[in-house]
């Protein structure tokens, strides 16, 4: 399995699956400008923590070519790039990191130092989530050997597959290396409103013939509550010093259930996603998105048609925060490239250093 939700074209430009019109139709974009790039980070052409890292990356990348490696212009569309999206770190951490990375230089060599960059940060993610399945593996076959049992039951919540990163996810990548492996999995996948990025877990899977099941966001309680969750992998958006984390919104519900009923509770991220900057979960910006998206269900009409159908009457109004704040004491540990580590600040802290 090796699946990228985007691709450099011998262009430099880059094409994109379109994460909008999944799971029902397969369609790609590509994208030439940093304007573009941005845009499609905004409207969530492209999603997932890792994947707008790196197409944020790739959009300096063509700021600096489009600018004909005018370091100006490239530094000023930037920072439009990094302002595309609010609480992924991933985002501002890929921006700042090929910026650095060229630092004083301009003309050809800014071009090309900053391509380079863009890609090593989408290669680096392909090794830094393949380590993530291993060390998540290890916690499942550690499950199964003490229940005795021959099929983990899993629980994920949002999509954290490799659409969302290079090459096999973050929560998704443990259940990627059980496949490979032979291990029997089943996969309890919510939902995930408004934005049914669980549509998107459950193509991911089905393509992978890895057995799932679709519920709704109030679901996962009740399954806990009954024994039939083994244990809980999730993505992140960014995981602050102390070890709160964002990620999609109903995630801080589902710890609060796993812990309620002694069900482990992982986060899956690699190291690009902490923040240490930020002390606390209290200081991370939460998206809001258009209340749109929750006043209109969206899905595959019977004539074949992506239709959006109205909910509610009109005149009345919907919040739509994307994500929450999980706090530290309610996650089992941390699953990173370097290893499984407990969320708390001095462990972090040590595993940065180390
Ligand atoms: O709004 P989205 O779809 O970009 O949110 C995605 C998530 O919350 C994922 O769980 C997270 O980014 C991890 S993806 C490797």
């Amino acid at each position: 399995m090796n699946y990228r939700a985007f691709w450099v074209l011998e262009s430099g430009d880059i094409e994109v699956i379109d994460q909008t019109v999944l799971p029902f139709q397969y369609k790609t974009v590509v994208i030439q400008t940093p304007v573009e790039a941005a845009r499609a980070i905004r409207n969530m052409t492209v999603r997932g923590a890792g994947t707008i890292g790196s197409i944020a990356a790739f959009g300096v990348y063509m700021a600096a070519r489009n600018s004909g490696g005018d370091p100006e212009r490239m530094r000023s569309e930037a920072r439009m790039i990094r302002e595309s999206r609010p609480t992924a770190i991933n985002l501002m951490w890929a921006v700042d990191r090929v910026l650095a990375a060229t630092g004083n230089l301009s003309g050809q060599e800014l071009i090309e130092r900053s391509r380079t960059e863009a890609m090593l940060i989408s290669d680096e993610d392909r090794d830094r989530t393949a380590m993530i399945g291993q060390f998540g593996f290890e916690l499942m076959k550690r499950i199964l050997e003490e229940k005795g049992k021959d099929t983990i039951e899993v629980l994920t919540h949002c999509n954290a597959g490799w659409l969302g990163i290079v090459d096999s996810g973050t929560a998704l990548a443990p259940i990627y290396e059980a496949k490979r492996r032979g291990v029997n999995v089943h996969v309890w996948v919510d939902e995930t409103r408004p934005r049914n990025q669980g549509s998107l877990t459950s193509w991911e899977l089905s393509r992978e013939h890895i057995p799932h099941t679709l519920i709704t966001d109030n679901a996962g309680g009740e399954l806990m509550r009954g024994g039939r969750v083994d244990i809980v992998f999730v993505g992140a958006d960014r995981v602050v010093r102390n070890g709160d984390t964002a990620n999609k919104i109903g995630t801080y519900l589902k710890a609060l259930a796993a812990r309620d009923n002694d069900v482990p509770f992982y986060v899956a991220l690699p190291t690009s996603t902490f923040d240490l900057d930020t002390p606390n979960g209290y200081d991370i910006p939460i998206e809001e998105r258009n209340e749109r998206e929750v006043l209109f269900v969206r899905g595959l009409a019977e004539s074949g048609e992506i239709q959006e159908v109205r909910i509610v009457p009109e005149g009345i109004r919907a919040f739509n925060p994307a994500f929450d704040i999980t706090p530290a004491r309610l996650i089992t540990g941390l699953i990173t490239e370097k290893g499984v580590i407990p969320a708390r600040e001095e462990e972090i802290v040590k595993m940065f250093r180390g």
